[in-house]
């Protein structure tokens, strides 16, 4: 028989575990390092080839030599707008893709979910401590400010 403190006690260390697990994988939350050390490697495999090396983005080439439809994969630093998004919109992005006119493919029959979270950890590591206080919806206060 269980003794119910005991029960009690460790229901209470699975949630206090789940609960940090969780604040890692969170908008304005700093990314678990190690999560960026795995999500660097996936972006390595697979982002690389657009968003380019440290998230700086493709270049757009000149009108006249580039193909009407093309659109250069944005940058993922800070330079961009990745963090106007939060960390579950992201997620979805990389999973499912955007819609036409944007060629950015979804990954979720590449990818699982959880390494799509791995994905988000490396981007977020690509920005500075304020752009993570402002990513998401607090983008909008953060841009009035000045
Ligand atoms: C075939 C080229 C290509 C590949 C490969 C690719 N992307 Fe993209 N990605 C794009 C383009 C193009 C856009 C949209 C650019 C725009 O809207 O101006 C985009 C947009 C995004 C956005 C939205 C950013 C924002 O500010 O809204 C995220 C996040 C993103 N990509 C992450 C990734 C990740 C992570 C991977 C690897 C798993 C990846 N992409 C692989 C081309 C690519």
């Amino acid at each position: 028989m269980f003794n119910a403190g005991v029960v009690r006690g460790y229901a209470m260390l699975m949630a206090l575990l789940v609960g940090c697990g969780a604040a890692f994988g969170q908008t304005n939350r700093p990314p678990d390092p190690q999560h960026v050390a795995e999500g660097k490697k996936l972006y390595e495999k697979h982002c690389i080839g657009c968003h380019q090396k440290d998230g700086v983005g493709e270049k757009d080439l000149p009108v006249g030599i580039r193909h009407p439809k093309f659109v250069p994969a944005m940058p993922l630093n800070d330079t961009s707008h990745a963090w106007h998004h939060s960390d579950v919109e992201l997620r979805k992005t990389i999973l499912k893709g955007l819609p036409d006119p944007w060629p950015m493919p979804g990954f979720e029959n590449v990818i699982t979910p959880q390494q799509a979270v791995l994905l988000v950890a490396y981007i977020k590591s690509l920005w500075s401590r304020e752009t993570l206080a402002c990513q998401g919806r607090r983008h909008i206060a953060c841009m009035t400010r000045k």
